[in-house]
């Protein structure tokens, strides 16, 4: 079941992150897997502005989280990850779903995120759920800045696309 993370989560969400990274060391992308989960006070401004989702076991633990951003006044996917344990499951697709749902509450028209081109659990799972490459042309001011802001982090060694998909699915 998905619901909104309260503060108490937060220890958890870092666990999940530190945990579903690890799958990049497969790649040889070590630093993606050595980065540090955001902060307990950064997480915790999402969880205030209620724009952190939780996927909970039985027992109410998070296995999976997604945080969204609002980036030139679209539902920007800030971080999507699931609990290696708990792959496979649907629990991404379901959280990118709740969030889209949200997005169409606030008027939003687009959902949007950035992510590595070539990792198979990245773009090309993006693009079975309906999102397609944004090209640079097209990135708001916001979003420029951020792909911008991901090249400085040294992100761009491996190529970084930015997609989008529409909030309401078309028929
Ligand atoms: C990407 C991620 C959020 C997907 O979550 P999930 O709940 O496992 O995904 P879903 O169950 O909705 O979809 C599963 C599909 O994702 C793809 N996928 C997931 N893990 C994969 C992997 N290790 N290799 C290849 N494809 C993978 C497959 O298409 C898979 O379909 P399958 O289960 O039929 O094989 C999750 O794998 C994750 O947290 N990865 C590490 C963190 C990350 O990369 N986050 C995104 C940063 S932009």
């Amino acid at each position: 079941m998905i619901r909104l993370a309260h503060a108490d989560d937060l220890g958890l969400l870092q666990d999940i992150e530190r945990a579903a990274g690890e799958a990049f060391r497969s790649l040889g992308m070590d630093q993606i897997a050595d980065d540090e989960p955001l902060p307990v006070d950064e997480l915790q401004t999402y969880v205030a502005a209620g724009r952190a989702w939780v996927y909970v076991d039985g027992l109410d633990f998070p296995v999976a989280y997604l945080l969204t951003d609002v980036v030139d006044g679209n539902a920007h996917v800030e971080q999507v990850s699931v609990h290696p344990e708990q792959a496979h499951q649907g629990f991404g697709r379901e959280l990118l779903h709740a969030a889209r749902i949200w997005a169409r509450g606030h008027g939003m028209q687009r959902q949007t995120l950035s992510t590595f081109r070539d990792v198979p659990w990245n773009a090309p799972y993006y693009r079975r759920l309906g999102f397609e490459m944004l090209d640079a042309g097209s990135w708001g001011p916001e979003l420029a800045r951020l792909m911008e802001h991901e090249a400085e982090l040294g992100l761009t060694r491996w190529p970084r696309v930015a997609m989008w998909r529409p909030v309401v699915p078309p028929r």
